[in-house]
């Protein structure tokens, strides 16, 4: 059942966040980032977490530079999964971009991944290139775009 918007909330990452983020990373990833690679950002760094509830369910970490925007990771509680919530947060990526008059979103996502690949074509993204044995367990990438002016 998906959740109702009202129930969620989102929010600028804060470093006491660290060890939810870092759960959600390990239920999802085989390799998950560091703690470093989670605290690192720059002046162009986005990095927002959902809450249900007082709940951390999510979290999208991204860049925006000038015209173009990137989205680095985006990664909901497995329990918490297929209920709208991954949907909720590209939602207000995509939404912040268009104010910002961003051109193009930018991912990278592995060829496996299924469930994220068809999560992202869903919002309009397409593969724009692919670069070959990209991920450790030899994986391809796929460079997907979304132009934020078609959304
Ligand atoms: C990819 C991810 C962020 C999606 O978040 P989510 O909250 O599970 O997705 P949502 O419930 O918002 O689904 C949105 C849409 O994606 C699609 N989708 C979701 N789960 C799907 C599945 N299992 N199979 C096919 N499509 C699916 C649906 O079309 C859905 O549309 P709907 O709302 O009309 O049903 C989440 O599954 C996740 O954290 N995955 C692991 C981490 C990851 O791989 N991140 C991407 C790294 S690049």
């Amino acid at each position: 059942m998906k959740i109702k918007r009202k129930n969620l909330r989102i929010t600028d990452f804060r470093e006491e966040y660290l060890p939810q983020i870092e759960e959600i990373l390990k239920e999802n990833f085989r390799y998950p980032w560091s703690s470093q690679q989670i605290l690192s950002s720059n002046p162009f760094s986005v990095k927002k977490v959902v809450f249900y509830g007082d709940e951390i369910a999510g979290f999208l970490f991204g860049e925006v530079i000038f015209s173009e925007a990137s989205i680095t990771m985006i990664a909901v509680k497995k329990r918490l999964q297929n209920k709208g919530i991954g949907r909720y947060l590209m939602n207000w990526f995509v939404q912040l971009s268009k104010e910002k008059g961003i051109k193009n979103i930018w991912l990278e996502v592995s060829e496996k991944n299924k469930k994220a690949v068809r999560f992202y074509e869903n919002f309009g993204f397409f593969v724009e290139d692919i670069r070959k044995n990209y991920y450790r367990d030899g994986s391809d990438a796929l460079i997907m775009r979304l132009p934020v002016n078609a959304w």
